[in-house]
């Protein structure tokens, strides 16, 4: 082997104290609801409060967790300061805020410009979560496309407010009328729309503000060892490069080691290709945290599977391979685990001292 590339762990999350928002993301199934909710339950460890939000229309935090969640936020079970919410990045305007003819007004006349009222609704989520005082907030994201259109809101509101003056300069009194028409008072039309518009860019500037920030915000890729996944997660780097989204951790997920029982030879030949996309993914991203996380035999679901692979984001994964160096890591894997168990331990004594 040559030069030794020293393996990176997601410990640099847990000591970054000041980050506020922590993204996760990549293409459907590589593993963001298994990394995002493992992230949350460190977090939850040396952190006040910690929520977890699902922005990917196809959830599975559900099942990840073994527990039902809403779109506000809920204690999940055994824990007393994380908590988890899924919301919907698509719902209508119509279902933020109250429903009257003003709404179905707003909402008409924001169906006329693309992609805004999504932008609305995650606005109007992150001002409502922003009120909640959460210490640190983990987003497990939709598939990339998704992820960043709603980190692009900023500028889809702004041309929207553009194209909306301009509509109002063209139709003058036209928006008013059809306010009267929906029932709405005369005070309450374009202006109050307008009004409303304008607000709404204000909170988004002041997220954009802090999304931009890389003490607050910051942004973990995950993918698998693939050429897909590989050319997925370069598209992403750059285009959150584009936004000023800082990124620097990577997660390589379901990679194959070279066990002791492995004999298998489709096995050893999906090693040997995995090899030289985590090759790749070393050369390109030399200056990220690259996290490799292991194919396990069984799904990752339910509190304790989470739990007990949160291990490997703490400290890299050692397959078996019977040395002596292999048992030592083990000896030291297993140390690091026993002082997460004591440091959770800890913790729930100290809330049972409070209550
Ligand atoms: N390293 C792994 N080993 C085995 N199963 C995994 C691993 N990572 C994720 N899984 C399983 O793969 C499925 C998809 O993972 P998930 O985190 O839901 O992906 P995503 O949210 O990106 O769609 C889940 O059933 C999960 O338990
Ligand atoms: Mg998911």
């Amino acid at each position: 082997m040559g030069t030794e590339i020293p393996e990176g762990t997601l410990q640099n999350i847990m000591e970054q104290e000041s980050l506020k928002w922590v993204f996760v993301g990549g293409k459907g199934g590589v593993g963001k609801t298994t990394c995002s909710s493992i992230l949350s339950i460190l977090l939850s460890r040396v952190r006040s409060s910690v929520l977890i939000i699902s922005t990917d229309p196809a959830h599975n935090l559900s099942d990840a967790f073994q527990q039902r969640f809403t779109k506000t936020p809920t204690l999940v079970n055994g824990f007393s300061n994380l908590y988890a919410m899924e919301v919907d990045p698509n719902v209508e305007s119509e279902d933020v805020g109250s429903s009257d003819g003003m709404d179905s007004l707003f909402s008409e006349l924001a169906n006329a410009i693309p992609g805004i009222d999504e932008a609305m609704s995650f606005a109007e989520m992150l001002k409502l979560v922003q009120t909640m005082d959460y210490s640190v907030i983990v987003f497990d994201t939709a598939p990339t496309g998704h992820t960043l259109r709603l980190l692009q809101f900023p500028s889809t509101l702004e041309k929207g407010l553009t194209k909306m003056m301009s509509l109002k300069n063209k139709f003058g009194g036209v928006i008013s009328q059809m306010s009267r028409l929906f029932g709405v008072e005369e005070d309450f039309g374009e202006d109050a729309i307008l009004g409303r518009l304008e607000g709404m860019k204000d909170v988004i500037e002041q997220v954009n503000k802090q999304f931009k920030d890389p003490d607050l915000t910051t942004f973990v890729c995950v993918c698998i060892p693939e050429f897909l996944s590989l050319y997925e997660t370069e598209r992403l780097v750059q285009e959150l490069a584009k936004f000023e989204i800082d990124t620097h951790n990577i997660i390589i997920n379901q990679v194959l080691y070279d066990e002791d029982d492995v004999e298998s030879k489709l096995l050893k030949a999906r090693m040997r290709m995995q090899q030289k996309y985590l090759d790749q993914f070393y050369m390109l991203y030399d200056d990220f945290n690259i996290t490799k996380l292991p194919l396990l035999p069984e799904e990752v679901t339910g509190v304790e599977a989470l739990k007990a692979f949160s291990c490997h984001f703490l400290s890299p994964y050692q397959p078996s391979t019977g040395t002596v160096e292999a048992l030592e890591r083990r000896v030291s894997t297993l140390r690091q685990q026993l002082q997460n168990a004591e440091a959770e331990l800890e913790k729930l004594r100290k809330g049972k001292q409070k209550v």
